[in-house]
């Protein structure tokens, strides 16, 4: 285990009733808040209102940033800089899934830093501050909703990059599960697919003595698998919607990653093909994800090993330490399809003449990546192919 420092400054409110919260946090920061949120699915399952409703008991001077895109833009952020800027806003109030949460943090920064934003996501300038900004989640996934991380795409150039900064986390968030009861059967599912992609990311390093991380991660990964099919049956269940939602949580908060870096090779292969075919995240990790595994087994089959007997129970019995690996991706593979997630490129229409792209992509910001197994441009061609 390597020496690590750990401070998570976003103060959590979990559970039935929280949105009441809101009260007590925002008259701490002032009267004029920025209310930033998506295309419209907290306008009809009544969370608006409610949220208005308290805003509006509170004095507050609301101004609006809505249409918040999945795979948010960078021309949606620099909208709400230009607010800020000009109205002088106090708090910056997120209410939506990962998107609106990272379309909002790019805001707050872009706000309190002489640079432009995009200046800042590919990392030719830093940030200097930002304006202080709260979270109400309303899908279980990415875990913005309690890190400093934030991705954003460039449409223009079809770029799709995550940065972060210290000044980048929200300093409250707010999670009531029954926010994500509305949640589509489909988006439910890549929410599911992306939080167990953050734990298999953060499973697959060469650190040794990482017991407690190692454990920790497999929990998540086995609590998923056990809730999910029981969700996805009864999409308004109380219990299961709160698993899933504090399973997201924690798979991207830094409480089970402290000693070791993840690969997150695999992100970066997803992120580029959102970047040029605006695919859902989650959607794309269902489909990469068992090709990468099968691609860097050899890197470390041990992993791949524990992984497989800890998780899905594969019996090691007369198997090599391969094998057993390869059926642990195997029913990772069965598990997603189960869910009827995505399992090629081509279920988005995604083909050959698409992969040169994508692949260039990933080596935009440096030659390489991944840190379980360094790739190439080649080898993002040959996942890419190999998922077609
Ligand atoms: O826009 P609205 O109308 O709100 O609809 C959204 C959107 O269409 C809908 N939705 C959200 N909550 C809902 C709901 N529909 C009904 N009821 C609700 N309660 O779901 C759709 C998807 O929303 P989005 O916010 O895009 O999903 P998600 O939370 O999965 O975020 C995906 C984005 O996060 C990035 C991804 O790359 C992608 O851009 N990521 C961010 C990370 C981070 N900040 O740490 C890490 C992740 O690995 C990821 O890369
Ligand atoms: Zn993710």
């Amino acid at each position: 285990m390597q020496n690590f420092n750990f401070h998570n400054p976003t103060k959590l409110y979990f559970g039935k009733g929280q949105l009441t919260q809101l009260r007590e946090e925002l008259p701490r920061y002032g009267s004029k808040i920025l209310l930033v949120y998506g295309g419209g699915s907290i306008k009809r399952n009544g969370l608006y209102d409610s949220t208005l409703e308290i805003l509006n008991d509170l004095n507050m001077e609301v101004f609006e940033l809505n249409g918040v895109e999945p795979n948010p833009r960078l021309s949606t952020a620099r909208k709400g800089v230009d607010i800020c800027q000009k109205e002088n806003i106090d708090f910056i109030l997120a209410v939506g899934g990962g998107s609106t949460i990272d379309c909002t943090k790019a805001i707050a920064v872009g706000a309190n830093s002489d640079s432009d934003i995009w200046d800042i996501i590919t990392k030719k300038s830093e940030a200097q501050g930002a304006l202080p900004f709260g979270t109400v989640l309303t899908l279980a996934a990415t875990g913005s909703e309690m890190n400093p991380g934030s991705v954003i795409t460039n449409w223009e150039t079809k770029e799709k990059h995550g940065w972060g900064s210290p000044f980048s986390f929200p300093v409250f968030s707010i999670l009531d599960p029954e926010n994500t009861f509305t949640v589509p059967r489909d988006q439910t599912v890549y929410g599911i697919v992306d939080i167990m992609s953050h734990a298999l990311e953060h499973y697959f390093h060469h650190e040794t003595n990482t017991l407690l991380q190692d454990r920790m991660v497999e929990g998540i990964l086995k609590t998923v698998i056990e809730t999910a099919p029981l969700l996805l049956d009864d999409l308004e269940n109380y219990d299961h919607r709160a698993t899933i939602l504090y399973n997201g949580t924690m798979a991207l908060n830094g409480m089970v990653s402290m000693g070791y870096h993840g690969d997150w090779a695999t992100h970066n292969l997803e992120h580029a093909v959102s970047a040029v075919y605006d695919i859902p995240h989650g959607g794309g990790l269902a489909i990469l994800f068992p090709n990468w595994m099968e691609y860097a087994i050899d890197a470390n089959v041990i992993r791949f090993k524990q992984l497989a007997t800890r998780v899905f129970d594969v019996d090691p019995t007369n198997k090599s330490d391969k094998e057993i690996g390869l059926e642990g991706i195997q029913r990772l593979r069965a598990f997603w399809n189960s869910l009827d997630a995505p399992s090629r490129l081509s279920d988005y229409d995604i083909k050959e003449d698409g992969v040169e792209e994508m692949a260039q992509k990933t080596v935009a910001a440096s030659s390489s990546f991944g840190n379980f197994k360094s790739l190439t441009k080649e080898d993002a061609i040959n996942i890419y192919k190999k998922s077609l």
